[in-house]
């Protein structure tokens, strides 16, 4: 249970908000790269952390992100013409380039040196693998650009798509963090979903309802370990990393590839969930696509034009209770993404923590409030640069192994912890 200014210090990630500061200075995925898929392409229009902005490809293959109003009287630059090298406001002509820099004003002598005065507010940008990521923190700290293996691997074997949520990012992410809801809302998943199923790690996940959960600290974030019983006196652990501030990923299941999220604030009503797949040893399959693109595993299929999900709150998510009682699903909803979606959704745009009963299971998200509040409060109080910023903490798996009784499991899995160019993932 949190205090209400707890809740809102974790909750609201506008500007000048402690999370929100937070949050900045960490690069964040912003867009698919196939949003912006030419120079002179369609601007899109995108909000993070509650700020409006416009994202665009210039003449030349730049890419630029700035404030969506035109300084002069306002207007959406959304509706702008992405022409020869700038954004053109279509209502008086004033022009930008990608730094957000007024190239043009048509009305004022060009002597007169009026547009020179003109910026809107821009960040910066990085392309890589397919994702377009932000950093809108002080220019000056900007860390090294994103290393996290699913970005880094050849985009043959990767597979990232995103998805809105209609709720505040932090219960999202606990989501993601909580693995001990796997055992209940996900059960009718694990021997059905073509990107699961098959594995024998599946048959200790069913055959123990009542995993152990210990969390350790790691670099930038958390170790969240589920234990259940193996053969032998052995234990089956499955193993999700948290890094600061919103990445979580999901322990693999065979051969299938890993895969995980990122969770990215909207504003504080809505929030961008990031999914990726990746192997890191081999393409994936044209059957593993597919299932992808028809929305199995973490991925959804959407309202057409848009990445609003098919199923959602409008209706119901398409919940079949004939097929909940039935147990083919747990909740009703089908999917494993509109599985968790739909119920974090139920909680509200922002679920009330003051009222929560936790846990033992849950001890990896109080843990992860814990570290998020000590960074934000660091940063504005006393201007100290957050955990987990640099490349460092992004070399990370998840892992799903079975080891010997007795030893500290984020000791005994750390070299499968580790992520390394061409090494295969350790999955049972
Ligand atoms: S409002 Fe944009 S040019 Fe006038
Ligand atoms: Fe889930």
């Amino acid at each position: 249970m949190l205090k209400k200014e707890q809740n809102d210090l974790l909750t609201q990630t506008g500007p000048g908000t402690p999370m929100g500061e937070l949050f900045r200075r960490y690069w964040l995925p912003a867009l698919l790269s196939r949003e912006l898929p030419e120079p002179d392409c369609p601007p899109v229009r995108l909000k993070l952390l509650s700020e409006p902005m416009v994202a665009f490809r210039d003449t030349q293959g730049r890419l630029g992100v700035i404030d969506e109003f035109c300084a002069h009287r306002g207007v959406s630059l959304w509706f702008g013409r992405n022409e020869e090298g700038g954004l053109r406001c279509p209502y008086h002509g004033w022009k930008y380039d990608v730094n957000g820099q007024c190239v043009d004003v048509p009305s004022e002598p060009a002597e007169s040196g009026y547009c020179q005065r003109i910026k809107l507010k821009s960040y910066s940008l990085a392309e890589r693998g397919g994702v377009v990521w932000i950093y809108m923190g002080p220019p000056e700290l900007k860390p090294p650009l994103p290393e996290w293996e699913f970005a880094t691997v050849p985009t043959s074997q990767s597979y990232i798509s995103k998805r809105l949520q209609e709720c505040n990012w932090l219960q999202a992410m606990e989501g993601g963090i909580d693995s001990s809801h796997v055992s209940f809302l996900h059960s009718g998943a694990l021997n059905s979903d073509p990107l699961f199923k098959g594995a024998k790690g599946n048959q200790y996940n069913l055959n123990d309802y009542k995993p152990q959960f210990e969390v350790v600290p790691a670099e930038g974030g958390l170790l969240i370990g589920a234990r259940r019983n193996a053969e032998d006196g052995q234990h089956y652990w499955r193993i999700t990393p948290w890094v600061m501030p919103s990445f979580t990923m999901v322990p693999p299941r065979g051969d299938h590839p890993l895969h995980g999220h990122f969770w990215v604030p909207i504003d504080d009503h809505n929030n961008w969930a990031w999914s990726f797949d990746y192997h890191p040893t081999r393409e994936l399959t044209a059957t593993e696509v597919q299932a992808m693109d028809e929305g199995k595993g973490i991925h959804v299929r959407y309202v057409p034009g848009t990445f609003r999900p098919l199923k959602n709150k409008d209706n119901d998510y398409l919940v079949d209770r004939a097929a909940q009682k039935a147990r083919t699903t747990y909740s009703g909803v089908e999917g494993i993404a509109m599985q968790d979606a739909s119920l974090q959704e139920s909680m509200g745009p922002i679920q009330d923590r003051t009222r929560e009963h936790l846990v033992s299971t849950d001890n990896g998200i109080i843990m992860a409030r814990q570290r998020l509040m000590k960074a934000a409060r660091a940063l504005v109080e006393k201007g100290e640069q957050p955990p987990g910023v640099g490349p460092q903490a992004q070399r990370i798996r998840s892992v799903a192994i079975v080891l010997p009784a007795g030893q500290p499991f984020n000791e005994a899995a750390a070299d499968a912890l580790r992520a390394e160019p061409g090494k295969k993932h350790a999955s049972v």
